[in-house]
C-alpha cells in the first residue's frame, strides 16, 4: 500500500496543539494527504487553518484548551456538524516547552496537576468526546503522544516524564477497550526536537548532546515525525494497536 493509498481523501483528522511545532508539520502532512484538518489548539489555530485552506485543503481552526470538557465536546459536536465524521484524533497537544527544568523536590503541586490535566487528562477529554461518532462509523484511530524522556529517564522535570509515561498505560488500556469497536489507539513517542528557540535557548548543549547518541547524527526535526504519523493515521496500520513508536533516530531502543 503507498502512502496515497493508506490515506483516504475525505477522512477528518483533528489534531490538538496543531498551531506550533511537531502539531504544525502534522497538519500540514495531513492536509497534503488529502485528509479535511481540524487545527484545535489553545493558541489561535486560524493563521494556520487559513493557510492550509489557501492550499487548497478543507481545514477548520478551533481554539480549545485540551483540559476543558465542555471544550472537547464542542469541538467534537463543530467537527460532526461541519464534516458529519471523524477519523482520526492525533493527541499532539502538550505542557512541554513552557516548562522549566528543576529538582522533584523544586515541583509544585500546581505543575504536577498541570503536566497531568493537559498531557493526560486532555487526552483521555479529546478521546471521549470522539469515540461516539468512531463507533458508529465503526472504526477510527487515536494517536497519542509520549516522549523518548520516558525510557531515558531524563531528570529535571519529573512531573512531565511521569505525565509521559502514563500516556503510555493509557493508551495499551485503552486499546484493549476500543478494539472491539474497530478503533486503534497507538503513541507516537518524539526524541527531543529543538523547534522552540525559547526551550532550545534554556540547553544549549543538549540537541548536540542527544544527537551524539543516535546511529543517525543529527538533530530531529519536526519533518521527521511525518511518516510515521501518517502511517498510524493511515489503512496501512490497521492491525497496529496498543503500540508506542520510537521516532528517535536510533538513539535507544525497544
Ligand atoms: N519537541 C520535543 O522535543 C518533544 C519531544 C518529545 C515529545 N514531545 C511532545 O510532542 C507534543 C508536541 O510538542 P511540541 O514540541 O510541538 O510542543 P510545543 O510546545 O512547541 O507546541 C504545543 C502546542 O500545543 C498547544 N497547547 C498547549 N497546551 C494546550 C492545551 N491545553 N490545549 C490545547 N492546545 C494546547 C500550544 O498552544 C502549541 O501550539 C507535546 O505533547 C510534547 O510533549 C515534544
Amino acid at each position: 500500500m503507498t502512502a496515497e493509498q493508506s490515506a483516504r481523501t475525505g477522512e477528518v483528522v483533528i489534531v490538538t496543539g496543531g498551531a506550533k511545532g511537531i502539531g504544525l508539520s502534522y497538519v500540514e502532512a495531513l492536509a497534503e494527504a488529502g485528509y479535511a484538518v481540524v487545527v484545535a489548539d489553545r493558541s489561535d489555530p486560524e493563521p494556520t487553518a487559513q493557510a492550509l485552506a489557501s492550499a487548497g485543503a478543507s481545514a477548520l481552526g478551533m481554539r480549545v484548551d485540551v483540559s476543558d470538557q465542555e471544550a472537547t465536546e464542542a469541538l467534537a459536536e463543530r467537527v460532526l456538524d461541519r464534516y458529519g465524521r471523524i477519523d482520526v484524533l492525533v493527541n499532539n497537544a502538550g505542557y512541554f516547552s513552557s516548562i522549566v527544568k528543576k529538582g522533584f523536590d523544586e515541583l509544585t503541586i500546581e505543575e504536577w496537576e498541570l503536566a497531568y490535566r493537559v498531557n493526560v487528562i486532555g487526552s483521555w477529554l479529546c478521546t471521549k468526546a470522539v469515540v461516539p461518532a468512531m463507533k458508529r462509523q465503526g472504526g477510527g484511530k487515536i494517536i497519542n503522544t509520549s516522549s523518548m524522556t520516558v525510557p531515558s529517564g531524563v531528570p529535571g522535570f519529573l512531573h512531565y516524564v511521569t505525565s509521559k509515561s502514563a500516556v503510555v498505560g493509557y493508551t495499551r488500556a485503552l486499546a484493549r477497550e476500543l478494539g472491539e469497536w474497530g478503533i486503534t489507539v497507538n503513541t507516537i513517542s518524539p526524541d527531543y526536537i529543538p523547534h522552540d528557540p525559547d526551550y532550545a535557548g534554556r540547553q544549549p548543549e543538549m540537541a548536540a548532546a542527544i544527537a551524539g547518541q543516535r546511529c543517525l547524527k543529527r538533530d530531529q526535526t519536526t519533518a521527521d515525525m511525518v511518516g510515521t504519523l501518517l502511517h498510524l493515521a493511515g489503512h496501512g496500520s490497521d492491525f497496529v494497536t496498543g503500540q508506542d513508536l520510537w521516532v528517535n533516530g536510533g538513539r535507544l531502543f525497544h
